[in-house]
C-alpha cells in the first residue's frame, strides 16, 4: 500500500477554499459596523452583485439557507398564504421548513421535472386563495441552476411563459440562484435577461466561487429594506462583516469567469466514463450542463452508491500494482457522494485541475471494472 494518497475530492462544490488572492483581501479590507450600515465593504459588494443583476439593491447574508427564508418572510408576510416550490427543490428538501417552521407560510410542492422546471398548467392548477377556506397563493420559487436535478439550467423560454402565469394571478417570483453564475456562463446570458422577470434572487458566493461564506439576496429597495430588518431578527446581522465581503468581490471578479473551466472538465470526466463503456456505470451526457453530474448505476445491478463511494476511497494493492498512482506514486482516492441507492453525484469547482480530473478517470476506470456486474455482482 503507497504511504501517502492524493485525494480528489468531487463531493460537493462547497469545498471550493479561499484564494490566496481573497484571503489577502480580507486582511486588507476596510470594515466598519454593517449592522449601522458602516462597512464600506459589504456596501461594495451589495452595490455589485446588484447591478450584476439588473436589480435596485441586494443585502450580503450569512448564508443561501436564510436569503432564501428571508426572501419568504418579506414576500409572505401575511398570516394564511403559501408558497409553491419544486419537490426536488432545495428549499423543500433541506432547508429544514424553515418557511412553515420558522416564517409560518404553507409550502406545496410541484413535481419537478427532469430540468428542474415544472409543468405550468399543474402550477395554474395550484393557485388559490378566492375561497375563504384556502390559503393565498402567493409566491413561486424556481432553482436555478437545479442541484437535485443534476445542475441543470432552467431554460430562458419557460421563464418567459412561468412570468406570464405569474403576472396573470399576481404571483411574486423568487429564484434560488444558490449557482446562478453556473446558469449564466451555461447559457452565455447577462445574468440581467435571466433574472428580469424575478422580484427577488439569492445567490451564493460560497458555493463553487471560493468564498468562505455569504449570499446576497437582490430585489427592489422597498424589498431589502424589508430584508434588512428580517435578516436581524434571524440573528443574521453582522459587525465588521467586511472581512467576508471582501473575498466575495474577489468571487465575482475572479471566479465567474472561470466557471466555464468547472464545466469542461466535468464533461471530459462524464465522456471518459462513457467511453469505458462500462455495462454498470453511466452518465447521461444530454442532462449534464453544468458542475454537477449525475452517475446512474445500472438499476438490474446490485452494486449500490454506498459501496462505490467506500470503494473510490480505499486504496488497495492490487491498483498500486497495477499503476493506478500519481506521477509520484500516491495512491488516488477520489470522493463523491451518493444521492441515492442508484446515483452518485460528482461536483467539479475551481480547485479541481486537468490533472486531478486525469486521476479521477484513472481510479474510476480501475474501480469500475472490479465492480460492475459481469464480474459477479449481480444481485
Ligand atoms: C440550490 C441551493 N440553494 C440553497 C442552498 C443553501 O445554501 P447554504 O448552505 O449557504 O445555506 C444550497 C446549498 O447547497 C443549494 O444547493
Amino acid at each position: 500500500m503507497a504511504a501517502k494518497s492524493y485525494i480528489v475530492d468531487l463531493r460537493s462544490d462547497t469545498l471550493s477554499r479561499p484564494t490566496n488572492s481573497m484571503r489577502e483581501s480580507m486582511s486588507r479590507a476596510v470594515v466598519g459596523d454593517d449592522v449601522y450600515g458602516e462597512d464600506p465593504t459589504v456596501s461594495t459588494l451589495e452595490k455589485k452583485i446588484a447591478i450584476m443583476l439588473g436589480k435596485q439593491a441586494a443585502l450580503f447574508v450569512p448564508s443561501g439557507t436564510m436569503a432564501n427564508l428571508i426572501s419568504i418572510m418579506v414576500h409572505c408576510n401575511k398570516r394564511g398564504t403559501e408558497v409553491l416550490v419544486g419537490d426536488k427543490s432545495h428549499i423543500f428538501k433541506y432547508e429544514q421548513g424553515g418557511a412553515s417552521q420558522i416564517a409560518g407560510v404553507m409550502v406545496t410542492t410541484l413535481k419537478n421535472e427532469t430540468d428542474g422546471t415544472f409543468n405550468l398548467e399543474d402550477m395554474e392548477r395550484h393557485v388559490r386563495g378566492e375561497d375563504i377556506h384556502e390559503p393565498k397563493t402567493t409566491m413561486v420559487v424556481v432553482e436555478n441552476t437545479h442541484n437535485m436535478c443534476g445542475g441543470k439550467v432552467i431554460p430562458m423560454d419557460w421563464i418567459e411563459k412561468l412570468a406570464t402565469v405569474a403576472k396573470k394571478h399576481s404571483l411574486i417570483l423568487h429564484m434560488d440562484g444558490a449557482r446562478l453564475f453556473n446558469a449564466t456562463q451555461y447559457l452565455n446570458e447577462d445574468p440581467v435577461n435571466v433574472v428580469k422577470h424575478f422580484d427577488s434572487i439569492s445567490v451564493c458566493f460560497s458555493k463553487s466561487l471560493g468564498a468562505p461564506v455569504g449570499s446576497a439576496i437582490v430585489g427592489s429597495f422597498s424589498f431589502i429594506r424589508q430584508a434588512r430588518r428580517m435578516r436581524k431578527v434571524l440573528g443574521g446581522g453582522m459587525r465588521q462583516a467586511g472581512v467576508i465581503a471582501a473575498p466575495a468581490i474577489i468571487a465575482l471578479d475572479e471566479i465567474v469567469p472561470a466557471l466555464i473551466g468547472d464545466h469542461r472538465r466535468l464533461r471530459f470526466l462524464a465522456e471518459a466514463i462513457n467511453a469505458m463503456r462500462s455495462p454498470t456505470f453511466t452518465v447521461d451526457l444530454k442532462n449534464l450542463q453544468t458542475n454537477i453530474l449525475m452517475l446512474d448505476i445500472d438499476q438490474k445491478c446490485s452494486v449500490v452508491s454506498k459501496a462505490v463511494v467506500e470503494r473510490l476511497q480505499t486504496v488497495t494493492q492490487g491498483e498500486l500494482d497495477k499503476g493506478v498512482v500519481t506521477q509520484d506514486g500516491e495512491g488516488i482516492i477520489v470522493k463523491i457522494i451518493a444521492r441515492d441507492d442508484k446515483t452518485l453525484r460528482v461536483t467539479t469547482y475551481y480547485e479541481i485541475s486537468d490533472i486531478d480530473i486525469n486521476y479521477t478517470i484513472k481510479k474510476m476506470e480501475f474501480v469500475f471494472k472490479e465492480m460492475e456486474c459481469s464480474k459477479g455482482f449481480f444481485g
